[in-house]
């Protein structure tokens, strides 16, 4: 018998739970409508995938990367690949709503999946916090395209403006928002209204229906897919016809001209806004209640989407480099229509087309987050450790209604009291280490034979190949850079003019270094682990590529991080640890 903590569900359990609606006080749970095709589901992973990370933060990667930020998309796109074999693996295995939070139900138990719901919170509903302010950026731009002016306290976040502000900002509409703003009470009234109000629309769209929200996400992909292959097309194009290569081989701030002009640390800097360009191939998962063959079409849906957007990211990168030195990006949030400025490209109805598809493709990026969310919290509600009224479906729109409803609530009250940069990162982070743990559980779970027309995750034994990675991996480490290892365990910051001028503290630089130190450990021992078990190559590799990811993060992203798992772990056992059907022994394994 397992802990109490580690009681695991079965595979059998789950999807039995899921054709019953088990626990459910309506008898509604099973309803969902069965519609949704391999085309829908790669078009939602591309509705979810493509959006704010392309069409806003590539600016803030370049800046920090330079062209070299194309490496990190090529890591990220390995990385999100492995995650996607494994992410299939589940949902062929397991074809019910849930998404992450399920499958380590069935292979971590029930801790660990809780606290993955808890961290799915942080990518589906704090992620979209991110797009809505982007939406709103784009929006006002695009309102200004025909002359109609929002006043900038209307359309800024209260915290971007007070941080900004205090940074000694000298951007005019940052500026405008905080001298022009109506105080009341001694409080500055600046708020994004735009952000504010999509979400509401979104709420309702998701609310009144699958089959609406997905004719609509259709029709928004065809288009923001036709444009970025549009601005590729003419801006590639042009790169070339201007002659504008060397923009390619940049010089960096110690003067040498290279791909990478500030070294590979400065790309790893960039990873939030490139991972977070990545997030949402694994929402598909969460519609295999909605789709008619999950088995089959889940994985095929989820593999396409993130090839389609992996290809569209770097032939993008390259573009968006190629155009505009990087350091131009500085504080640039609609990248894809600044290449097209007078002073860059100069192609003025391309701004104009770039601003109307931000737009629309914002439009769908919060429309499959905003839908995914109340499904997780449905999968979480059956098993007992979220209140029952979670798993109630609405008896004609046969959504998860109070679910839906408690979603837009998590999306919109923050955009109140945050910023842009905050709630990237905190997305990031947050799902990268869901990533690492379904990739994990892949290990964890038996191996099944392969049935027809099924996906199946192609076992390549790890026992040498992975040791014999890991050993390749320190060799050029150390090859590279004979120092690398050495540097990487002295904790002496006196040559850092930041450090000493007392404007970084020592945990800011220690933090990112002592990740890096822990990634080392856990790569080796993963390596002894898979030498000892046999363990499946891609899974271990999904494992391996999104740790690395994650010492690109910062002090403060770990410390925010960590305060939000430990205020999880306080709900778990105030209230799912009690609750959960297996501790009232329903379904007990
Ligand atoms: N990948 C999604 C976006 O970039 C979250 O908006």
């Amino acid at each position: 018998m397992p802990h109490p903590l580690f009681r695991k569900k079965s595979i059998g359990t789950i999807i039995k739970d899921a054709e019953q609606g088990l626990g459910d006080s309506e008898g509604h749970a099973g309803g969902l409508k069965r519609v949704l095709t391999v085309r829908d589901l790669t078009f939602f992973g591309i509705a979810a995938i493509l959006g704010a990370g392309s069409f806003s933060s590539l600016g803030g990667a370049i800046f920090h990367g330079g062209p070299g930020v194309v490496v990190l998309f090529v890591i990220t796109a390995i990385a999100c690949a492995f995650t996607a074999m494994c992410y299939s693996e589940f949902a062929s295995r397991i074809p019910v709503a849930g998404s992450a939070y399920t499958y380590s139900y069935a292979s971590f138990g029930e801790l660990f999946a809780w606290m993955i719901g808890w961290a799915l919170i942080m990518e589906y509903s704090i992620g979209n916090i991110y797009v809505a302010y982007s939406w709103s950026d784009y929006f006002t731009s695009l309102l200004g395209k025909m002359h109609i002016h929002m006043p900038a306290y209307l359309s800024t976040s209260y915290m971007e403006a007070k941080h900004a502000v205090a940074r000694g900002t000298i951007n005019k509409e940052i500026l405008e928002a905080w001298n022009n703003a109506p105080i009341v009470g001694g409080l500055r009234i600046i708020l994004d209204v735009p952000a504010l109000i999509i979400n509401v629309l979104i709420t309702y769209l998701v609310f009144i229906g699958v089959k609406e929200s997905r004719n609509f996400s259709n029709l928004m992909v065809v288009l923001k897919l036709a444009v970025v292959l549009l601005i590729i097309v003419v801006g590639g194009y042009l790169v070339f016809a201007h002659d504008l290569t060397a923009n390619w081989n940049p010089s960096g701030k110690a003067g040498d001209h290279s791909f990478m002009p500030n070294g590979f640390g400065a790309v790893m800097m960039a990873v939030s806004g490139v991972f977070f360009a990545y997030i949402g191939f694994d929402a598909v998962s969460v519609l295999a209640e909605e789709s008619k063959n999950p088995q089959r079409d889940l994985p095929r849906g989820m593999i396409l989407s993130l090839v389609s957007c992996t290809i569209i990211y770097i032939l993008l990168t390259l573009v968006l480099t190629g155009a505009v030195d990087y350091r131009s990006f500085d504080g640039v949030g609609d990248p894809l229509a600044f290449i097209f400025e007078p002073e860059h490209l100069n192609v003025g109805w391309m701004q104009f087309f770039v601003a109307v598809t931000a737009v629309i493709a914002m439009t769908s990026v919060l429309l499959v987050f905003q839908m995914g969310q109340p499904r997780i919290w449905m999968s979480m509600s059956r098993d007992g450790l979220l209140p029952p009224v979670f798993q109630r479906i609405h008896p004609r729109h046969k959504t998860p209604s109070f679910s839906t409803i408690v979603t837009g609530l998590v999306v919109g009250i923050p955009i109140l009291f945050t910023d842009k940069t905050f709630v990237l990162d905190f997305t990031s982070i947050a799902t990268l280490f869901a990533f690492v743990l379904v990739c994990g559980g892949v290990l964890l779970i038996p191996r099944k034979d392969k049935v027809a027309g099924r996906f199946q995750l192609p076992y390549i034994n790890g026992r040498f190949i992975f040791p014999f990675i890991v050993l390749l991996a320190i060799l050029l480490a150390w090859f590279f850079n004979p120092a690398y290892f050495g540097d990487l365990l002295r904790f002496d910051y006196s040559g850092i003019p930041d450090y000493v001028a007392g404007k970084t503290s020592f945990w800011d630089i220690a933090v990112p270094q002592i990740s890096l130190i822990i990634f080392w450990l856990f790569a080796v021992i993963l390596a002894v682990f898979s030498f000892m078990k046999q363990y499946s190559l891609i899974p271990l590799m999904g494992i391996i590529t999104c740790s690395y990811l994650l010492t690109g993060m910062s002090k403060s992203n770990w410390v925010w991080f960590i305060g939000w798992l430990v205020l999880g772990l306080v709900v778990y056992f105030l209230y799912g640890y009690k609750n959960s059907k297996l501790n009232r022994g329903k379904v007990v394994e």
